[in-house]
């Protein structure tokens, strides 16, 4: 088969090529795809440099989430030839022919979602659910602030923030952003690179702050917005896509009786919780019943792979860039 392979770490543009490389063979548990429909995300900027926490032995294919057609099963696949899966590959993989995924990590696609949909809604939307629900416990009512609110798992927090009933502030860097933030269902629009974020979040919740900020973002941001919780809030970690990672004082979280949460999406399914598998087919159903609406900015053959990742690289992006065969 052939791959977007990397033999060793650096920028996309110099160690990314197309290249011949064994076809894996399906072990327990496991499942071959045939590649239909790959959704780039943010860390595979970091896998191809070696800066992801995860790292697959050299020469490696980046790609951690997929769409095919089963081809082959190993013994213990839930899986048969011929079923259409999404997977997510925690250590890369999906930027290929074809491409394994495991029992844990994998589920069937139902008919009514598009190869793109189901390529583009599995890490975003299962990071912001489980990230919105399951660590920050958000409620109706509550206000939602998001950062980063115009990427994949931002605009997944916007739609699914105001399913569970919130109050959505959305912050993004240029008007264009906020305007795909506000389609997407946001309440509130803040400019964080032209806007003081701390007196805009102040004066939209009279003076309260937010009760859940979700936070991709990192770096100046967070600094930011640690200041604008409101009392019982919770701070949900996400990512550090502004590349610093930043730290909050410990008074401050006593003080405003507040709690700052971790959500590592890939760690359920490496634990095989049966959690995500829920999700996904919750999610499926909101496809259906147009609850939720994966935003993809551009789809792209696989020989594109290179301007897919300069477009999220670029910050050029809103919603998902999906790459198809
Ligand atoms: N914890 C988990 O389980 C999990 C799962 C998926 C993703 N993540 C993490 O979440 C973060 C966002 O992922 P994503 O897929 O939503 O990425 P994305 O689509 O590229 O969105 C990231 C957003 O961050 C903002 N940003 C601020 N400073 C930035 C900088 N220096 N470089 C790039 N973007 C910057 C950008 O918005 P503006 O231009 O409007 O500022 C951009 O829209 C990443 O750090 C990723 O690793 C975590």
């Amino acid at each position: 088969m052939h791959a977007w392979q990397f033999d060793h770490y650096g920028h996309y543009s110099e160690n990314l090529h197309w290249v011949e490389r064994p076809t894996p063979t399906p072990g327990f548990g496991e499942a071959l795809v045939r590649t239909r429909a790959v959704s780039l995300n943010f860390p595979d900027l970091l896998i191809v440099q070696g800066m992801y926490q995860h790292k697959a032995p050299l020469p490696a294919v980046p790609g951690v989430e997929g769409v095919g057609v089963v081809e082959a099963v190993g013994p213990g696949s839930k899986f048969k030839v011929g079923d259409r899966a999404v997977g997510f590959c925690h250590g890369g993989g999906t930027l290929a022919d074809c491409f394994l995924v495991h029992n844990n990590s994998a589920w069937t696609v139902p008919g009514h979602v598009t190869d793109e949909q189901a390529a583009a809604l599995s890490v975003t939307y299962g990071t912001s659910y489980f990230g919105l629900h399951h660590r920050a416990h958000l409620q109706a009512g509550e206000t939602l602030l998001v950062l980063g609110a115009a990427g994949g798992v931002g605009l997944a927090a916007i739609q699914l923030g105001k399913l569970m009933g919130a109050t959505v502030i959305a912050c993004a860097g240029d008007a264009a952003k906020l305007e795909v933030c506000r389609l997407n269902g946001a309440d509130h629009l803040v400019n964080y690179k032209d806007e003081d974020l701390i007196e805009r979040v102040k004066d939209i919740t009279g003076g309260e702050g937010a009760n859940v900020i979700y936070d991709p973002v990192g770096g100046d941001f967070f600094d930011k917005v640690k200041r604008c919780v409101a009392w019982d809030g919770r701070i949900v970690i996400i990512g550090f896509a502004a590349g610093r990672i930043p730290s909050i004082e410990t008074n401050r979280i006593l003080l405003k009786n507040m709690a700052v949460v971790g959500l590592a999406w890939g760690q359920y399914l490496d634990r095989g919780s049966r959690l995500p598998e829920e999700a996904q087919f919750r999610f499926y159903d909101m496809l259906a019943r147009r609850q939720i609406d994966p935003v993809i900015y551009r789809t792209l053959p696989f020989d594109q792979t290179h301007e897919g990742l300069r477009i999220i690289e670029s910050r050029e992006v809103y919603g998902k860039v999906v790459i198809t065969r």
